[in-house]
């Protein structure tokens, strides 16, 4: 009972993660490209609360369940596969940290725009490359979890 309730957590966490960032990434695209300071601003306040509900919610217990399992059904945290994704995790969260504080930027920066009827200044340009360039380790690094967490592939080698 304790392992299905720990994997039904854990699954749902792997599905808020992946389907938040992805929404994230499509709305902030979809309103940049419509280029208008109010669409942005509205837009990259709502990612912002998104991302402090959802995906921080799943970023801090998705471990937990996680290693939870593990001990639930006897994996070793050294098994190639687990560790893997460890680091794999670590790398997501060193992309989607500064990724939470650009969103953030680019509101502040859309709303002065929006409000003065002014155009997007360039540090907003700015940012929103290097927000787009960090989208995707991130998300590499969230496929490559979830290929190790349901292949599971035995006996792949780990720096141990
Ligand atoms: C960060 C540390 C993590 C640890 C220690 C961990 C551990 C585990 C373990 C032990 C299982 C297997 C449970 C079983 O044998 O039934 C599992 C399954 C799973 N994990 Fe993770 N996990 C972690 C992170 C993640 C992340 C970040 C995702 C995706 C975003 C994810 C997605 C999944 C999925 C989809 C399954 C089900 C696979 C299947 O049953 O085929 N996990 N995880």
């Amino acid at each position: 009972m304790t392992y299905f309730i720990l994997k039904f957590l854990h699954v749902i966490g792997a599905a808020v993660l992946l389907g938040t960032g992805a929404g994230i990434a499509f709305f902030m695209l979809m309103a940049h490209l419509g280029g208008k300071p109010a669409v942005i601003a509205g837009v990259a306040r709502t990612v912002v609360l998104a991302d402090f509900l959802f995906t921080a919610t799943a970023v801090a217990t998705q471990p937990i369940t996680g290693i939870l399992l593990a001990y639930e059904v006897g994996y070793s945290l050294r098994d190639g596969w687990i560790a893997w994704s460890i680091v794999l995790y670590l790398v997501t969260g060193a992309f989607w940290l500064p990724v939470v504080w650009m969103q953030m930027r680019m509101r502040t920066l859309a709303e002065a725009a929006a409000q003065q009827d002014a155009p997007l200044p360039p540090a907003y340009h700015r940012l929103f490359w290097l927000w787009f360039a960090f989208g995707f380790p991130a998300f590499a690094a969230v496929v490559a979890i979830f290929w190790l967490m349901v292949a599971r592939p035995q006996n792949l080698p780990f720096f141990s």
